[in-house]
């Protein structure tokens, strides 16, 4: 039988983002989400919402981020946690920094919900994505039947979610 080895990389070393990494986030972004839109003015305009925060994962080169968003859903009246953004750079990929990275999102969510009200952390993934479906639903979310709308490049978007309490 042949095996195949894939090398070791350092452990994730995730970190709240600062403005000094802003640029570099924009950047992974706009190239990781390109099939769905320009995203170029879009990611610089979430973090400068005061409700949005990022973490990167960062053990010298940085490799991978993510981005949650804090609010109250006008339509349910529910306080939740939106996962806008969630990247890790090409070469890095398939080394499980994307769910670690996931991980974290999940774990800040269930922190800020412990002392809050938040009931739930929901994303927006696009239709063909199912690799990130896949991670999705492996770290516990589930697809909602909501129509959520299209992606600018006319992608069906997903919504799915996963409880805090
Ligand atoms: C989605 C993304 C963040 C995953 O990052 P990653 O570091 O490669 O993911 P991991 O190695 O931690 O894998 C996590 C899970 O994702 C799924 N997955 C990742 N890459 C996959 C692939 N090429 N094929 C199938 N499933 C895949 C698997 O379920 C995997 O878990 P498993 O290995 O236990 O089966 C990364 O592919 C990415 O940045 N994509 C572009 C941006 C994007 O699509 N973001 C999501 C927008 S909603």
């Amino acid at each position: 039988m042949v095996s195949v080895l894939r090398p070791a990389i350092a452990p994730p070393t995730i970190r709240r983002a600062t403005p000094l990494d802003h640029a570099w986030i924009i950047d992974l972004g706009s190239r990781a989400f390109a099939d769905l839109g320009d995203y170029r003015e879009v990611l610089p305009a979430w973090l400068r919402q005061a409700n949005v925060a990022a973490w990167i994962d960062d053990p010298g080169p940085r490799r991978g981020f993510t981005m949650l968003a804090f609010y109250r859903d006008d339509f349910s009246g529910d306080h939740v946690a939106d996962l806008l953004a969630i990247s890790v750079e090409p070469v890095w990929r398939r080394h499980g920094l994307g769910r670690a990275l996931l991980d974290h999102a999940l774990h800040v969510s269930r922190a800020t919900a412990k002392a809050g009200r938040l009931t739930e952390l929901r994303l927006c993934v696009a239709e063909h994505n199912h690799r990130a479906q896949r991670m999705y639903e492996r770290a516990g979310f589930t697809p909602v039947a909501l129509d959520v709308g299209r992606y600018g490049t006319g992608q069906r978007a997903i919504r799915m979610t996963v409880p805090l309490r």
